[in-house]
């Protein structure tokens, strides 16, 4: 079923008021929108650039109470109470009832990708972006190399590595060193749940994009473009004297 603009832009208005929450969280408060409106994604956000005024501001420190957002939401779209929300039996109806693929889990594993840096070098171009890089995008791995005393690496396609790994796997693997720049002891000394939550969400994502070159040793030549990765303009042997 397809609303016009114009219904949907009413409709905002409607939902403004229980929305205000969730407002930092955009993919949620459109998935609510898409949903209420029975529209596609697509079609609510292009609603919201449309009528911004009708959609609520919100409170900055919505975003910092995470916890309250999912089942705030799962409240709000099975006409709920926000208590009985947090019990897993709701939690997992709305998951049937929505089609919604991102549990808690995952939702945290989003929040660790983000600010534990792991978009920074795996997903293309969002540093040079600032992160504004479509999620689809996220993690397929960059055919940009880092070259250095190890030779030369790329940071690895995690889509297509997490869709074949088992979740043990994925712990097995976390906690076993890498060759540069992967700050591999970060990942090492993150919390098996921390890990898990990042596999939920990088699994809901699902496999996409192409395997990242392979690495290529000290001295080996190599076709794509990298960055070197050497200190310069290093202090010499009389400057330590000092
Ligand atoms: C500074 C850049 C950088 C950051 C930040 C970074 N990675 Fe990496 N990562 C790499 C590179 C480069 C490799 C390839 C290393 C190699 O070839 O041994 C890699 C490899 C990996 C691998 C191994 C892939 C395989 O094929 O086995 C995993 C898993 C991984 N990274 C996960 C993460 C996660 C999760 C984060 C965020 C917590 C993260 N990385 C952050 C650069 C980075």
């Amino acid at each position: 079923m397809k609303k016009t603009l114009a219904t949907i832009a009413a409709a905002l208005a409607l939902a403004g008021a229980t929305a205000a929450h969730a407002r930092d969280q955009d993919y949620t408060v459109d998935f609510n929108l898409a949903y209420l409106l029975g529209t596609t994604l697509a079609d609510a956000r292009a609603a919201e650039r449309q009528s911004p005024a009708t959609v609520p501001s919100g409170s900055a420190s919505a975003a910092a109470d995470r916890a309250y957002v999912a089942p705030f939401n799962r409240s709000y779209l099975l006409g709920t109470k926000l208590a009985q929300a947090g019990s897993p039996e709701v939690a997992a109806a709305a998951r049937r009832y929505t089609g919604q693929t991102t549990t808690g889990l995952a939702e945290r594993g989003r929040y660790l990708v983000r600010t534990a840096g792991c978009n920074d070098c795996h997903t293309p171009a969002y540093m040079e972006k600032s992160g504004e890089v479509p999620e689809r995008e996220w993690l397929t791995g960059t055919p940009v190399g880092f070259q250095g005393p190890w030779g030369t690496t790329y940071a690895a396609n995690l889509r297509i590595l997490f869709a074949k790994a088992s979740e043990q796997q994925w712990l097995a693997r976390a906690r076993q060193p890498m060759r540069p720049p992967m700050p591999w002891f970060n990942l090492r000394d993150m919390s098996d749940d921390d890990l898990r939550a990042i596999y939920a969400y990088v699994r809901s994502l699902g496999a996409a994009g192409v395997p990242a070159p392979a690495y290529a040793a000290p001295g080996q030549k190599v076709d794509t473009p990298y960055f070197v990765f050497v200190p310069q303009n290093l202090p010499g042997p009389q400057a330590r004297a000092h």
